[in-house]
């Protein structure tokens, strides 16, 4: 498919950066490295306005993320806006931040699902990860004020070395939380990540018992909790089709207002991003460079140019492609048939022990609670 028709396709889903201010200061943040400031967050009415033109540009659901979406005042206005636009509402959040008063006023605004994050599956690791005492005890409470709301609740297991060995265990705390669903996600070596990627790198050991367990526990739980995993990048065969492909189905705005076709787009040198202050979202998803970037399969170079799983993973992530060869257009080098492969598999090879860099904001968050 050509990128003409590959802009034709509407995109389903919209990850709403609220804010990227957050109470944690986890090692491996997907959130780039120049963070958005307060003063200059999109008020509650532009969001408004963003979720009507996307949910007319034909998306379906939004993702309520940051940072910590909890730190924004006006959450339960924003949360109502998207749902006024008819769109399906998923709160993605660290735990910290939303109480029992606020879930529920969010439930009355129309909020559809949560997602909140775990570190480990016992107290101290969880917050030795996450570097912030009491996360871990203000997770499960938020977990379980969301299941008393009768919201559907989905767990994201951040999976790594300190904690993969213990991946059965996540599962079983998402269970007894009342999870419908568990994503085993391993971590993501892009921006902050990199900065700790010997740190938390598994050993190819640790990702085969890993695969065991979880295909045990699926097998097990079977019609209690859907298990999504899948192999971690750095030890996979093929890449994974990044977003679902470049500009193909969904867009990130950031706290600012920026469009992204994916949370770390703004790594790759060169492309330029439109702002929602100057165009809408359909001129932005249709006609702006970046999502014209890497849109169908005119920008491959061999071995994607002619390889027959072209349009399956889409050459995987632009972002990993440029963080590891200097290349957004290369093939995503963890594919075995890339020229770089064995650039990665050393690079999986090196580990250390050095505490975590954590994430902070420059200034240490001042959290909002509102109740
Ligand atoms: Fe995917 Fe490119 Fe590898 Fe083919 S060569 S599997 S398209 S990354
Ligand atoms: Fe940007 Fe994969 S994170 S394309």
């Amino acid at each position: 498919m050509d990128g003409g028709s590959e802009a034709r396709l509407r995109p389903l889903g919209l990850l709403a950066e609220l804010t990227h201010r957050c109470p944690l200061g986890c090692p491996y943040c997907s959130n780039p490295l120049a963070l958005d400031p307060r003063d200059v967050e999109l008020d509650a009415a532009t969001w408004g306005r963003i979720f009507r033109e996307a949910a007319a540009l034909g998306v379906l659901q939004t993702h309520l993320s940051g940072g910590e979406p909890g730190a924004r005042r006006d959450l339960v206005e924003i949360t109502a806006s998207a749902h006024d636009a008819g769109l399906y509402t998923n709160l993605i959040t660290s735990g910290v931040g939303i109480t029992a008063t606020r879930l529920a006023e969010l439930v009355e605004a129309g909020l559809d699902h949560v997602q909140v994050s775990i570190q480990d599956s016992f107290e101290a690791s969880a917050d030795h990860i996450a570097g912030y005492r009491g996360a871990f005890h203000r997770k499960q409470e938020l977990a379980r004020y969301a299941v008393q709301l009768k919201l559907p609740l989905t767990v994201n297991a951040v999976i790594h070395r300190a904690n993969i060995d213990r991946v059965g265990a996540m599962v079983e705390l998402a269970l007894e939380l009342g999870a419908k669903r568990i994503e085993v996600a391993h971590v993501q070596y892009y921006g902050w990540a990199l900065k700790n990627r010997a740190v938390l790198m598994p050993t190819r050991e640790q990702v085969d018992r890993a695969a065991t367990v979880v295909e045990q526990l699926r097998e097990r739980h079977h019609g209690r909790i859907v298990i999504d995993a899948v192999a971690p990048d750095y030890y996979a065969p093929y890449p994974k089709p990044c977003m679902g492909g470049w500009g193909r189905r969904s867009l990130n705005v950031t706290p600012a207002g920026k469009v992204l076709p994916c949370h770390a787009a703004e790594t790759i040198p060169g492309l330029e991003f439109w702002w929602v202050h100057t165009h809408t979202l359909a001129e932005i998803w249709h006609d702006s460079p970046a999502f014209n970037a890497f849109r169908g399969t005119e920008w491959m170079k061999q071995p994607c140019k002619s390889c027959p799983r072209r349009e399956r993973d889409f050459g995987g992530c632009r972002c990993q492609a440029f963080a590891l060869t200097g290349d957004a257009a290369a093939a995503d080098p963890v594919c075995h048939l890339s020229p770089d492969r064995a650039h990665v598999t050393a690079l999986a090879a090196v580990r250390d022990e050095a505490p975590y860099l954590y994430r902070r904001m420059e200034a240490r968050v001042q959290f909002e609670q509102t109740s």
